[in-house]
């Protein structure tokens, strides 16, 4: 009722999606993270940032250093999925700002020149960017399993510098066997939405 949009992509993107927890072997392409990324630069972030940073962890060699990092029951799907991504917030992003807000190149020093602020700014938006970039697996008609339990520290230290602070690890891929538990309760529209 009331959207535009196709059911079945309705459905794609949302209603039948779920988080898969095994994955078939067939491979994801670089191919299909570009077209996925094609789609997934144009959600909305503040002053139209992009602190959203992808590292793909396609060699075996990093997948073990990756799982090792990883909380024990979060291991097996780290191992096995096609594809790992380590989503991570970049909170030096302002320097990118004067390419991104050309209209307004000013933005950069007067709102972030502090990285506290910085850093705030960057954990949301780039949390924002990162549930873009599940929705856009998803439209790639793939699959994708995000993850926080991890150590952190431990795969900032591994993967990253000072300057990225990881968000989550998530696996993608088809859907394998019993790739789900059963859907789990979403709260009603009546708990969650008020009018003032
Ligand atoms: C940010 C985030 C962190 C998550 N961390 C884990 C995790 O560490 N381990 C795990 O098995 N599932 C994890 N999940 C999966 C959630 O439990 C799952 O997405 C949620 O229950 C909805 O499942 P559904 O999409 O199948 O309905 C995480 C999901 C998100 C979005």
């Amino acid at each position: 009722m009331s959207l535009v949009l196709d059911p079945a992509a309705q459905d794609l993107l949302f209603r039948e999606a779920r988080t898969a927890n095994t994955f078939t072997d067939e491979p994801v392409t670089d191919e299909q993270v570009q077209a996925i990324y094609d789609l997934v630069k144009f959600g909305p972030t503040a002053f139209n940032q992009s602190p959203l940073r992808v590292t793909l962890v396609r060699s075996p060699e990093a997948r073990e250093r990756l799982v090792r990092h990883m909380a024990e029951g979060n291991q097996p799907k780290t191992a096995a999925a096609p594809l790992v991504a380590i989503l991570s917030a970049d909170n030096e992003f302002h320097e990118e700002l004067p390419q991104l807000l050309p209209h307004a190149p000013q933005i950069k020093d007067m709102f972030f020149s502090e990285r506290p602020v910085r850093e705030n700014a960057a954990a949301l938006n780039a949390a924002l960017q990162a549930a873009y970039f599940i929705i856009g697996v998803r439209a790639a008609g793939l699959a994708a399993g995000p993850m926080t339990g991890l150590d952190f520290a431990g795969v900032q230290k591994e993967f990253l510098d000072d300057d990225h602070a990881p968000l989550m690890v998530v696996n993608i891929g088809k859907p394998g066997e019993d790739a789900w538990f059963p859907r789990s309760p979403r709260l009603a529209f009546d708990q969650v939405i008020t009018t003032v």
